[in-house]
């Protein structure tokens, strides 16, 4: 995923950071990330620049290397209807990301339009949520080299993957107008776009080429099918040996129960091991339809 780095960092050294923090909480295992505000009435250069002063510039420079690497993504209906969906970000420099995680709260006249789990300085988004709307995670697919991806993302013009799912946030009025625009929308990578919405039924995992859908794989909880788990491979296929996050989710959902799930079960779900692992950055649980129940916590095992 070098090609979304690149993005990143372009981005970044053009954009510039967040507006108004929260108290700088020690971001420490456990921990809720600092919570921002970033004004969408203020110009965009100056958005971000108020929360940089919160953070070391060593931090800022290793952060934006590179992107996503493995993750989970859940999205559950509980008997009632209620739709819940959880995430694990997972990544490499686990060190370094857990003190640059940050919630942001996008501001338009006074009240939150969506908001998110970011790093600082990134100004896409692989986790967010518009309020009684839906919400959105987005997995790493591998797939293709670094050459193609740098191809596609310099000679096409596409969206870079974590951008797609800001913009959505801010654009799309309803979980269907989100399906399909984060379906359809030609973007730089291979990606899973993992949906949830207020309403029974709607949950979806997106499995995306470049171009467009390769597979939609929505709730079916009328069959049985009330949670659907996705990592970073494809669910028509096996999980690799050496990888199995999906079955030990499955599980853990099995043993939970329909009748049982919730903000806190999906979370706890989103700590069995390996699906908590050393790389787990970041966990946030959230549901569209009750949006002040977003919650974010850092998870770095040391
Ligand atoms: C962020 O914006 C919300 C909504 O306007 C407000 O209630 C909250 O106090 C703001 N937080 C900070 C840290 O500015
Ligand atoms: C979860 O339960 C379903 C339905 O009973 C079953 O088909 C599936 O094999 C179970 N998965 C795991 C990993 O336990």
């Amino acid at each position: 995923m070098g090609q979304a780095a690149a993005w990143g960092s372009r981005l970044w050294g053009l954009v510039v950071v967040v507006v108004l923090c929260g108290t700088a909480a020690a971001a420490g295992p456990g921990a809720a990330p600092l919570l921002c505000n970033v004004s969408l009435d203020s110009p965009a250069g100056e958005r971000w620049l108020p929360v940089l002063r919160h953070f070391e510039p060593a931090f800022l420079r290793a952060a934006v290397a590179r992107v996503i690497e493995f993750c989970t993504s859940i999205v559950a209906q509980d008997e009632k209807g209620n739709i819940y969906h959880g995430r694990n970000l997972d990544y490499d420099f686990v060190d370094i990301l857990s003190k640059i995680t940050i919630d942001v709260q996008f501001i338009k006249s006074g009240q939150i339009a969506y908001q998110g789990t970011t790093f600082l300085g990134y100004v896409g988004l692989w986790t967010g949520q518009s309020p009684h709307k839906f919400t959105v995670s987005g997995d790493e697919r591998a797939g293709g080299s670094w050459w193609e991806n740098a191809i596609a993302a310099f000679l096409n013009r596409n969206y870079p993957v974590s951008w797609l799912v800001r913009d959505t946030l801010s654009r799309a009025e309803d979980f269907q107008s989100a399906v399909l625009r984060l379906a359809d929308i030609p973007i730089i990578a291979e990606v899973y776009y993992i949906v949830g919405g207020v309403s029974p039924k709607e949950g979806m995992v997106i499995t995306r080429n470049r171009r467009g859908p390769a597979d939609l794989w929505p709730l079916d909880p009328l069959s049985g099918a009330w949670f659907r788990v996705e990592t970073n491979y494809d669910h028509w296929t096996t999980p690799p040996p050496f990888d199995d996050r999906r079955t030990p989710a499955m599980k853990a959902l099995n043993a939970t129960g329909q009748q049982n799930i919730n903000f806190d079960t999906l979370f706890q779900v989103l700590s069995v091991k390996p699906v908590l692992n050393d790389n787990t950055v970041y966990t946030t649980v959230m549901s569209a339809a009750f949006p002040e129940k977003y919650q974010t916590r850092i998870r770095t095992m040391k």
